[in-house]
């Protein structure tokens, strides 16, 4: 039988309705000027338009969704609204005839002044200013976009766009907006756009470098606090929400990727993320935690003993972790490769592992070592692109080996992230001390604080 609903409960539904897709300005802008020397560089890159479609804010149906930005289309714009499309055409058409558009369009959503009422104002592609505001000389509205590209069809054979995976997982933004692409040209070639866009965002800008820095600045805060704080009879959820506290406290707008604080046998569990254990005496706590800031993603591990002191056992495998994460690291400068050929980070981590400490049945110690020894850093904690390409100056990325011995309920991963400089590397995280020695010191420290 349906209940009546009076109008208080009407309006709490449509407050919780409207929360669900409200805007938060999770990112900060660079100048304009950067994301217009990006599409520059990528139009430069292709003979054929480059369409890419923003986030609509449907992506995540949850009550507790907050609008964010499709990672690949807020690179190039700085563009934060839901509903928005960039469209860019080369400088001479390939045909030599003229283009129907000009080199760079943002096309918007009209403006909804009801739905305003709850979300706060967008910017509408009339609004005065809106050239200022959004760093393109052309604004139009999103209802022109169809034509527009029906029209260089006239000229354009072949258009670029993010194509989507094989198997897209989750919401199918890319299934989507392709299959709207081709409704508008249907006798053109589509062709991926994502490994050029991808090569670009895989070197950093001082402005994306100097954000990076606060986001690893405060994850370091946060992995400090916890070294401090650190006891048996705390909860895994504990350890993580006072490290989620210090980062939105130092102002970052979400976690990197969903926290990892695993004790005694969940230390083995790679990406363990249930939380629900109590840490007891004897544990070691694998703390994969890391805030983001400004839209940039930090990424750090510590390991620690729960009751401030490694076992000769614990202390003997994390001496071998840090020692093949130092040697990799030591690897670290331009040219060289994280994955593939002799010398590359993973076979020197490898290596080290597999020549270093045993397992109980006397076995080499390399098949408790599952994962990669890196990934690129930055929009995205695990930044898309070539992980075979040679490093270059003003890359990102992590050294993060690791051993999970689950029969000894021992898990070790250290994780630091490191910018590739022109003559070797800069350890961004190198505030946040790695060896047994040091963290058994802060621990320490933790323990005296909390009894005065
Ligand atoms: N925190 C996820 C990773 O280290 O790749
Ligand atoms: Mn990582
Ligand atoms: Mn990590």
């Amino acid at each position: 039988m349906a209940r009546r609903l009076d109008i208080r409960q009407v309006g709490l539904m449509l407050l919780a309705v409207a929360c669900a897709c409200c805007v938060v300005q999770a990112r900060f802008r660079q100048p304009s000027e950067e994301y217009a020397a990006r599409r520059t560089k990528l139009r430069a890159s292709v003979d054929g338009p480059i369409v890419v479609v923003g986030y609509t804010g449907h992506e995540d149906a949850s009550e507790v969704a907050i609008f964010f930005q499709e990672p690949h289309f807020y690179y190039l714009t700085g563009h934060d609204e839901p509903g928005a499309v960039l469209l860019l055409t080369p400088d001479e058409p390939n045909s030599g005839a003229q283009a129907s558009t000009p080199a760079e369009v943002l096309y918007l959503p009209p403006r909804n002044p009801a739905q305003e009422k709850w979300e706060g104002p967008k910017i509408g592609p009339d609004d005065p200013g809106v050239q200022e505001k959004t760093g393109f000389a052309n604004v139009e509205p999103i209802a022109n976009l169809k034509g527009d590209l029906a029209k260089l069809a006239d000229t354009y054979k072949t258009f670029y766009t993010l194509m989507p995976p094989k198997n897209e997982e989750g919401y199918p933004h890319l299934t989507n907006s392709v299959a709207e692409i081709r409704d508008a040209i249907p006798h053109t070639t589509l062709k991926d756009i994502a490994p050029a866009l991808d090569a670009l965002r895989q070197v950093k800008s001082d402005g994306e470098l100097a954000l990076m820095q606060k986001a690893i600045d405060v994850s370091m805060d946060a992995q400090f606090d916890a070294m401090r704080r650190m006891r048996p009879g705390l909860f895994e959820y504990q350890v993580a929400a006072r490290m989620k506290e210090i980062h939105e406290m130092g102002g970052c707008a979400r976690e990197a990727y969903s926290p990892i604080v695993g004790a005694g046998f969940n230390s083995t569990v790679l990406h363990y993320s249930a939380l629900d254990s109590e840490i007891k005496d004897g544990d070691l706590v694998v703390m994969d935690v890391g805030g983001e800031y400004g839209g940039y993603a930090a990424d750090i591990t510590r390991t620690v003993p729960a009751n401030g002191k490694f076992t000769a056992r614990q202390r003997e495998i994390y001496d071998i972790v840090l020692g093949a994460q130092n040697a990799a690291m030591a690897a670290v400068k331009p040219g060289a490769v994280l994955y593939g050929a002799k010398g590359s980070l993973q076979a020197i981590v490898t290596d080290y592992i597999n020549t270093h400490g045993h397992d109980k049945e006397g076995h080499t110690l390399g098949r408790y070592y599952p994962h990669g020894v890196s990934h690129h850093l930055g929009l995205d904690v695990h930044d898309p692109g070539d992980r075979n390409r040679p490093l270059e100056a003003g890359m990102v990325v992590t050294v993060e080996p690791g051993i999970y011995i689950p029969e000894e309920n021992l898990g070790v991963r250290i994780e630091d992230d490191v910018l590739v400089t022109k003559d070797g590397y800069r350890l961004l995280t190198a505030r946040l001390p790695r060896t047994a020695d040091e963290i058994e010191k802060i621990m320490a420290e933790g323990k005296t604080a909390a009894t005065q």
